[in-house]
């Protein structure tokens, strides 16, 4: 028993199923670059309070360095009778710069230290998501400049209702891609807080400076109270939340591509690279990596409800239930970073295809709002404008026609009771892209509106 750190009071050795049963060495070198890190920091303050040497904190230093080195070219054997990356690195720092290595831990606790750990990797992998996702909106903006000139049926219900620009629609994922940016920088600003000090539960007779472990790690300020700190997972939730959303934004779009690549659409073609073939039937072209995208984005929503189930019974301060945050924040970091640097990818594959879109247009009937508009200008209540062009609507479907191909007659004949006139200048309401053009205010699909809606995203990523 006397191998283990924590082995003094124990007489007999663990049972190796228990060994197995509550390591987390398995997935928490993860972490191993943030716990040297981490561990750098805190010899430093100790020598700067004095509480070690100069020269003792300069011995744990290179002594990490080294334990880095060879955890980078794959020498060191991680033990799982050592638990975890903690005790892992403190040992195996202790076996090369001998007795000075059992002084590091002094002032800290596991229970500090492991928080410290996540915070810096959740916070590492936050950063990574920002790019990540920053650079998706930059591909969606700029397919969506090459496309301000083409139209597809926007829908409600899945069913065609108003004309769109395409790059309209592309945007509406480009400011989704912005809030969860957004999201995750607050996160990160929340995760990048410095529990060490707080020690396993009650803070520490050491005269320790968390401030300058903060300083050192580039966090943004220490722990304020030693019970909260080391109990909390606040962050890890934020972030997996953050996650969930990401991936429900994405999601939604892989279901519009699945969709949009159906042949009785065709409104895109996905590039070879980023489709699948069927092994029986020999036309198939799948889209697989959308549909991907969308099943796994369940698993970011159960990592979510796992560590909030987790959490929810446990009291004050550190249970050993906390070591379960990391499996699935890690699962949903590889999920998020896989499928947001995969879409952009796969985007900047696909073949829009604007004949197939303005095709479609004329199915469904996406200008009937324009003809009640516009017969509303012509002094007919709305309400009765949208009941004549109603009918209107049902004359063309009989006739197997579009509103646009109705004639002044006909027109004129459903207004018969009101004493207005229908004159020419319908059919230019009628047009599609009118329609669009039309909607210049500000949000709307409009090419103005698209227009600023572009530079205001240019400007954001520029400064960004
Ligand atoms: N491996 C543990 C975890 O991830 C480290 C903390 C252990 N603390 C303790 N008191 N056993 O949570």
């Amino acid at each position: 028993a006397q191998e283990k750190p924590w082995g003094g009071r124990f007489k007999e050795a663990t049972s190796k199923k228990v060994e197995a049963y509550t390591e987390s060495i398995s997935f928490d070198t993860k972490m191993y670059k943030q716990d040297i890190m981490g561990s750098k920091a805190h010899a430093v303050m100790l020598a700067e309070q004095g509480i070690l040497t100069k020269e003792e904190a300069e011995i744990l230093c290179s002594g990490l360095d080294r334990v880095l080195e060879e955890i980078e070219s794959g020498k060191l054997v991680w033990k799982q009778e050592l638990e975890d990356v903690h005790m892992n690195i403190e040992t195996r720092l202790t076996e090369l710069v001998g007795e000075v290595g059992k002084k590091l831990h002094t002032g800290r606790s596991r229970n500090d230290q492991c928080c410290l750990d996540l915070r810096l990797y959740t916070s590492d992998c936050l950063r990574l998501w920002e790019e990540l996702a920053k650079n998706l909106i930059a591909v969606l903006v700029d397919k969506a400049e090459e496309n301000q000139g083409v139209l597809l049926p926007g829908c409600t219900h899945m069913q065609p209702a108003q004309p769109v620009s395409l790059a309209h629609h592309l945007l509406a994922y480009a400011w989704m891609f912005k809030r969860d940016a957004e999201r995750i920088c607050a996160c990160e600003r929340r995760a990048r807080i410095s529990p060490l000090g707080a020690a396993a539960l009650a803070g520490t007779t050491y005269n320790l400076n968390p401030q300058s472990v903060a300083e050192q790690l580039n966090m943004y300020g220490v722990f304020k109270n030693s019970m909260d700190t080391v109990a909390d997972r606040d962050y890890v939730l934020e972030a997996l939340f953050t996650g969930s959303v990401i991936m429900m934004h994405l999601s939604r779009f892989c279901e519009e591509l699945i969709w949009w690549a159906n042949p009785q659409f065709a409104f895109i073609y996905l590039s070879d690279a980023h489709s699948t073939g069927s092994s029986i039937m020999p036309q198939k072209k799948n889209p697989d990596v959308a549909e991907i995208m969308r099943g796994k984005t369940g698993r970011t929503y159960g990592n979510l409800m796992n560590l909030l189930t987790t959490l929810k019974g446990l009291p004050l301060t550190y249970n050993r239930d906390l070591q379960e945050d990391k499996i699935p924040f890690m699962d949903t970091d590889k999920t998020v970073r896989t499928s947001l640097s995969i879409m952009a990818e796969m985007l900047q594959g696909i073949r829009f295809r604007a004949d197939k879109m303005e095709k479609a247009l004329k199915a469904g009937f996406l200008n009937a709002t324009e003809l009640a508009d516009y017969l509303v200008t012509k002094g007919i209540p709305f309400r009765e404008a949208h009941h004549i062009t109603g009918r209107a609507v049902a004359l063309a479907e009989d006739r197997g026609v579009g509103l646009e191909e109705l004639s002044l007659q006909d027109f004129n004949h459903l207004c018969d009771p009101y004493h207005i006139q229908v004159t020419d200048d319908v059919y230019v309401v009628l047009d599609y892209f009118t329609a669009v053009k039309r909607r210049n205010a500000s949000g709307g699909t409009g090419p103005v509106s698209v227009k600023n809606q572009l530079d205001e995203l240019k400007v954001w990523l520029a400064a960004q």
